[in-house]
């Protein structure tokens, strides 16, 4: 059984994201989508909203859990009996911290392996900070992720 974490913030899920559970569903036995509980991380929205809007768009796919983390990545991928993390790459500039992050779960765990992959190109500029501040200016999010969430951020940016 080859079982992979596919960490985030997921605030919200964008296409992006979705893209990349499509890809690591392809290659692992089960992806478990990992919703971070980060109280240093100010998240327009909640835990539950988040893992919400993951619940209703991945519903039904077979190979694919929702769950919940808080501390660190690679106690959870251990505890999950996770053998790979994935993260999507967009561009260079995810580089750096990618790297970083990688090579310093590596360190305190070194079972665990770190699989990037790359969303289609129309996905690169996508990510859910700016589909946040375009909800915020009152543009259109319906492009970038799924209809759930385009509702829910119509609702945060009511004016
Ligand atoms: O979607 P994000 O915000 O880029 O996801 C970042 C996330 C949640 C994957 C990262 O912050 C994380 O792994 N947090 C858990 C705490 C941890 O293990 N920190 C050490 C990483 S080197």
């Amino acid at each position: 059984m080859r079982r992979a974490i596919y960490p985030g913030s997921f605030d919200p899920v964008t296409n992006g994201h979705l893209d990349v559970i499509e890809r690591a569903r392809k290659l692992f036995d089960e992806v478990i989508v990992a919703v971070a509980h980060n109280d240093q991380k100010q998240a327009l929205f909640s835990l539950e909203d988040r893992l919400g809007f993951l619940r209703e768009t991945l519903a039904g796919q077979a190979n694919v859990q929702i769950a919940q983390f808080q501390g660190l990545l690679v106690d959870f991928a251990v505890a999950q009996k996770a053998t790979a993390v994935i993260r999507g790459l967009r561009a260079v500039s995810d580089f750096e911290f990618e790297f970083q992050m990688a090579l310093m779960n590596r360190k305190l765990e070194g079972s665990v392996e770190a699989i990037f992959l790359m969303p289609k190109e129309e996905y690169t500029y996508l990510s859910s900070r700016i589909v946040k501040e375009i909800a915020r200016l009152g543009g259109e999010t319906t492009k970038f992720v799924p209809s759930i969430v385009v509702r829910a951020l119509q609702k945060k940016f009511a004016r």
